[in-house]
């Protein structure tokens, strides 16, 4: 029995939705897409919701909606589309490192990192944990900076009764294939309550505006079938994460007392979009597992400050991010994982330790 990291769902409402709007509508955006956008924007409680192509465009988007153009604080651990956004944007990133905890960013490390030239801070809810957005939001109020939140891993995670993508002035979201859900190939959203933010990402979304472009733009549009996919994930998503948070509590009753891993903290704010451990002789581990057939990930294996592109950013080492890559595994976490499967796992894990 092969078990994979992660395993998107697909039912027949979803296929039927699909072939509809493909016999109905028009391919790209339409009626399917200002549904899906009314929907989401319902769902994490926000007056808009602006659909593009991927979550590296939402990130890019909402840069450029407003006007950033200096330094941005983000993580170094977490995927590289975070950053790469930042430099597409025409800004600069500025490291934050992760607390050893959580693996979020750390709010101290943010107040470490302001200097005049910072305008933003690019909070990611890594792993499907919501950030601490109480203590973000503070500096950010106190020193005027923006908050773009990265939630391309934490779809319908509540923070203090607030959704993330919520909390903010920008939310961004992706739905490419693994997410917690998807729109069955690659998406994005947008979420905000500014109306000027939502019109300009409108825009930009459409070559800037197409034959009347106000701004130079890009082609950033929603699929109308992957819109009529989403709607339908999207009323499964949040059944599909209480399945997650009942995985994690049983790796966690299963795996407790391995003293060669260390396990993610157990939150209910957390949607687990990855089930994520820190694992001594971690690709030994990894490699054992894998001649078992079952698969992990490893997300993410180089800090993104010491990837080459990016090395230039960086002004100290970030030991916290650092230590994670090395040692970082993603568990098998997918809403249709059985319990049977999830128990060979953690037999396996036990077996590997020599428990
Ligand atoms: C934290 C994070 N940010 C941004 C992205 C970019 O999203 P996309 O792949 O849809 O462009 C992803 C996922 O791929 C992600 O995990």
């Amino acid at each position: 029995m092969v078990i994979p990291t992660s395993m998107p769902v697909v039912d027949e409402e979803m296929e039927k939705e699909v072939l509809r709007v493909l016999r109905e509508e028009f391919f790209v955006g339409g009626k399917s897409v200002e549904k899906f956008e009314e929907e989401f924007a319902e769902y994490i409680g926000v007056d808009y919701a602006v659909a593009v192509s991927s979550g590296t465009d939402a990130l890019v988007i909402a840069l450029r909606c407003l006007g950033i153009k200096g330094k941005v604080i983000a993580p170094p651990m977490t995927f590289v589309a975070t950053i790469e956004s930042i430099v597409l944007a025409g800004a600069k990133p500025k490291f934050a490192d992760i607390d050893a905890d959580t693996w979020n960013i750390d709010p101290k490390e943010i107040e470490k990192a302001i200097d005049k030239d910072v305008e933003a801070i690019m909070p990611v809810h890594l792993y499907g944990l919501p950030c601490e957005m109480k203590e973000i939001m503070d500096i950010a109020e106190e020193k005027g900076l923006y908050v773009i939140e990265d939630c391309a891993q934490a779809h319908g995670a509540i923070y203090d009764n607030k959704k993330v993508g919520s909390i903010g002035d920008i939310g961004c979201f992706s739905f490419y294939s693994t997410k917690n859900m998807t729109v069955g190939g690659n998406g994005g959203m947008i979420t905000t309550n500014d109306k000027k933010v939502a019109e300009m990402a409108k825009l930009l979304r459409e070559h800037g505006g197409s034959n009347f472009a106000e701004y130079i733009g890009y082609n950033a549009r929603m699929n109308t079938m992957n819109a009529a996919f989403g709607r339908v994930q999207l009323k499964r998503l949040d059944e599909w994460n209480k399945r997650r948070k009942e995985l994690a509590k049983m790796y966690h009753e299963l795996l407790g007392g391995i003293d060669k891993i260390k396990l993610p903290i157990i939150d209910e704010r957390h949607v687990y979009h990855l089930f994520v451990i820190e694992a001594e002789d971690r690709d030994g581990l990894r490699e054992y597992l894998r001649s078992k057939e079952i698969f992990c990930g490893i997300h993410y294996p180089v800090a993104i400050h010491e990837l080459k592109p990016y090395r230039e950013y960086a002004e100290k080492n970030y030991p916290n991010s650092e230590h994670h890559a090395k040692t970082c595994l993603s568990l098998p976490m997918y809403p249709t994982l059985s319990d049977e499967e999830l128990k060979m796992v953690c037999d396996e894990i036990r077996k590997f330790y020599g428990e």
